[in-house]
């Protein structure tokens, strides 16, 4: 535009005089190439910029094939044939991509995890089947065990992109060794000298049981494998929202989360994540006219590459802190960790609600059975089914809430150094440098 205009101007003048036509000519050079300067500039900034917000540079990816980066220098547990077979499994291409070939620019990944409870997981791809907007995004269902009855259901979505992944460490994948029950292992609190067993007990004297920890070990091993080992979302910047296999979602959900996500660094700059609903998982919401920023909850949670590169750095803490539950350690050890306040930002209107009335392990054959049919009273209402958030709403915050937080020392359950080191390999399966170890 500049040299455009400088030209026209020297034509119109029609000045003869060639010192001045070259003086002119030195002029235009000259602001041509500190425009370009310029610009070589920013896009350098750029690039540097980009490279620190997400730290993706400063660390070498060990392999493109992650079977092979599993195998490389990891001291994980020896694999048997059906281990093999669901990690081969997990390379299969999503579902579904020729109903629908592309997706949405500002997706969010929507990760399910389940264990074993199909009557529940039934009513959780119904309401997803509901959501707007949902065909426009991946959904990742991610398995602890394989149990046909949660497949087939699995099978039989139709309304968006859907990739299984199954957690090929799981206890459950091993009937007799570790991960899974091994006979030669201490169990309650058998003193491992004596009974010449092997084990570490926790710090209340108790001995691993692989169907408790498995909990941990998958949530770990599927947020490592989601953001940094598959070819579908390795290269996803955007959020990721997270579920569980009890978790109703309501229909306006996505669309309500991609508004929370585009106003959080305007609103919020304090909050982290994005969430469906409040961390009290008993409240529907306050129904105010205003937005909410609370502590960190565990349904319905979202956030991106940035933070989970701040949560895997924390790998150490995570995996050595003696509570057999994912969410209370992150309450516990990894947000503290971040040196200042951990935010979540949400609607005053839950978009999310857990329903199930049996416990993880429960319900799974044991004496003390949890039974219930999945019969769930969730109201939908008409303010449920369009987005119920406004964007000139303040942000109303919650400074002293109840809940675990730094200084608890731990419900125990995870004590034994092999699942301690299981889930340290699961931080560098992916990874060639960082500081963790193996
Ligand atoms: C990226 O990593 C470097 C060194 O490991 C660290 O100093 C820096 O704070 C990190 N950046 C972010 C945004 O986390
Ligand atoms: C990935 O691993 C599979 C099986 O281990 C192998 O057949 C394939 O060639 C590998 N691909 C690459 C790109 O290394
Ligand atoms: C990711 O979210 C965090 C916390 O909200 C924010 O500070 C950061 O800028 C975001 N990163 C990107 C790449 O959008």
């Amino acid at each position: 535009m500049l040299y455009r205009h400088m030209v026209l101007t020297y034509r119109k003048s029609r000045v003869k005089d060639a010192d001045v036509r070259r003086l002119v000519l030195i002029a235009v050079l000259g602001v041509f190439l500190l425009v370009l300067l310029l610009r070589t500039n920013t896009i350098i900034e750029l690039v540097t910029r980009y490279s620190y917000e997400t730290n993706e540079s400063l660390e070498v990816r060990i392999n493109d094939n992650y079977t092979l980066g599993v195998k490389m220098g990891l001291n994980l547990p020896k694999q048997n044939e059906f281990s093999i077979s669901l990690e081969r499994r997990n390379r299969m291409p999503p579902r579904n991509l020729d109903l629908y070939p592309k997706l949405a620019k500002d997706h969010v990944v929507i990760v399910l995890y389940v264990h074993n409870r199909p009557q529940y997981l039934r009513i959780v791809v119904d309401s997803l089947s509901r959501v707007s907007g949902i065909g426009e995004t991946l959904l990742i269902v991610s398995h602890d065990g394989f149990f046909e009855g949660m497949n087939k259901i699995v099978e039989g979505i139709k309304f968006c992109q859907v990739k299984q992944i199954f957690a090929p460490y799981s206890p459950h994948v091993f009937p007799n060794g570790f991960p899974g029950v091994s006979p030669s292992d201490c169990k309650e609190k058998d003193d491992h000298v004596k009974m010449k067993c092997e084990g570490t007990p926790d710090q209340y004297g108790n001995h691993r049981s692989p169907k408790i920890v498995s909990l941990k070990h998958h949530w770990w091993w599927m947020m490592n494998t989601v953001w940094d080992g598959l070819k579908e979302t390795k290269g996803h910047f955007g959020h990721i929202l997270f579920i569980e296999e009890d978790h109703f979602i309501y229909p306006n959900a996505y669309r309500n989360l991609q508004l929370l996500i585009d106003l959080k660094p305007k609103k919020c700059p304090d909050c982290y994540a994005a969430n469906l609903a409040p961390s009290d998982v008993k409240s529907r919401g306050e129904g105010w006219e205003s937005l909410v920023a609370e502590r960190m909850g565990n349904v319905g949670y979202s956030f991106n590459r940035t933070v989970w590169r701040k949560i895997h750095r924390k790998a150490r803490e995570f995996c050595s802190f003696d509570d057999y539950n994912w969410d209370i350690t992150m309450w516990a050890t990894v947000y503290p960790s971040f040196g200042g306040p951990v935010y979540t930002l949400r609607g005053p209107r839950t978009s999310a609600v857990h329903f199930g009335k049996c416990g993880l392990h429960q319900g799974q054959g044991e004496k003390s059975a949890c039974i219930d049919n999945g019969v769930v009273n969730v109201e939908v209402g008409d303010a449920d089914k369009v987005p119920n958030i406004k964007s000139d709403w303040e942000v109303y915050v919650y400074n002293r809430q109840d809940g675990y937080k730094a200084g608890f020392r731990g419900w125990g359950g995870w004590g034994d150094i092999r699942d301690r080191q299981l889930c340290l390999n699961f931080a560098n399966m992916y990874w060639a440098s960082e500081s963790q170890g193996v």
